[in-house]
C-alpha cells in the first residue's frame, strides 16, 4: 500500500510556536507594543496542521480566527509568552519563533491609572528574556527557526542572528518593501542555515508557510 500512500510531510511531529505582538504594560489601561498582526504565524499554524503536525500556537493579542486543529494559547506580555512556551516546550520536534516579541517592558507598571500631572514623563524600560535564545539553549532541544524583520542589512542581521541564538534555521523579511512583512497578506522571504540561503519569492503567507515548513522538514531530515 506504501506506494499508494505517503504520509502527510509532518504526520507524528509536535510543532511549538509564538505568534503576534505582546505587549507591555505602563499602566492598568496603556501599554507598549508593534504592528505585528500575527497573519504569518497564524499562517504557519494552519499549514504544519493541514500537513499532519501536532501544532501549539501561544500567541500574543491578534484579532485571527483559530486554526482548525490547533492548540491556540493567549497570552499578552513576553514573560507571559516565555512561560508558556517553555510550559510546553518538552516533547516538542520543532519550534518556530514568530512573535513579534517587545524587546523591552516597563520596569515599574502602575498599579494605577497613571495622571497627567507633568509637561514630560519617562518610562524606565528593561529588556525582555529572549525566547527564541532560551529555547534553542535547551538540551535536548527542538529543531528551532527564528524570523528576522529587517528594513537593512538583512543578510548580515540574520545570519547574525542565527549565530549568536544558536538556531537551525532563520527565516528573514525585507520590512521595508511595502506590502510584504508586519500586517500584509502577501511576504517574501529568506531563508538561512549554517549551509546556505534559499529564497522564497513573495507570494501569500499560506503558500509562504507551507515553502519553510518544507525547508524545515527537508534540512531537517539530512545528516
Ligand atoms: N525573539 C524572542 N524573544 C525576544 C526577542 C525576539 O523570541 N525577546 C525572537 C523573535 O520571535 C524572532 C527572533 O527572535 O524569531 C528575532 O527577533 P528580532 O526582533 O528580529 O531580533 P532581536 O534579537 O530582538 O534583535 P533586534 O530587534 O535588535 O534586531
Ligand atoms: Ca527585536
Amino acid at each position: 500500500a506504501s506506494q499508494f500512500f505517503t504520509a502527510p510531510l509532518l504526520q507524528g511531529q509536535r510543532l511549538l510556536l509564538t505568534a503576534g505582538p505582546t505587549r507591555e504594560a505602563i499602566d492598568p489601561v496603556r501599554y507598549i507594543s508593534n504592528h505585528s498582526s500575527g497573519k504569518m504565524g497564524f499562517a504557519l499554524a494552519t499549514a504544519a496542521a493541514a500537513m499532519g503536525a501536532e501544532v501549539t500556537l501561544v500567541t500574543g493579542p491578534v484579532n485571527l480566527p483559530t486554526p482548525a486543529g490547533v492548540k491556540r494559547i493567549d497570552v499578552e506580555s513576553a514573560e507571559q509568552m516565555l512561560a508558556a512556551v517553555m510550559a510546553n516546550i518538552a516533547e516538542q520536534q520543532i519550534f518556530i519563533g514568530c512573535a513579534a516579541v517587545a524587546d523591552y517592558r516597563v520596569a515599574n507598571p502602575a498599579e494605577n491609572k497613571l495622571k497627567k500631572t507633568n509637561d514630560t514623563m519617562q518610562l524606565q524600560l528593561v529588556k525582555n528574556p529572549d525566547i527564541l535564545a532560551t529555547v534553542a539553549a535547551q538540551t535536548p532541544r527542538p529543531f528551532t527557526v527564528g524570523f528576522a524583520a529587517e528594513t537593512h542589512n538583512l543578510a548580515q542581521y540574520a545570519l547574525d542572528k542565527l549565530h549568536r541564538k544558536q538556531l537551525d534555521m532563520i527565516a528573514a523579511n525585507d520590512v521595508s518593501v511595502a506590502g510584504q512583512g508586519f500586517n500584509a497578506d502577501n511576504n517574501a522571504l529568506k531563508v538561512f542555515t549554517k549551509d546556505g540561503c534559499h529564497d522564497l519569492p513573495a507570494t501569500d503567507k499560506l503558500n509562504l508557510a507551507k515553502q519553510l515548513l518544507n525547508l524545515i522538514v527537508n534540512y531537517k531530515s539530512k545528516p
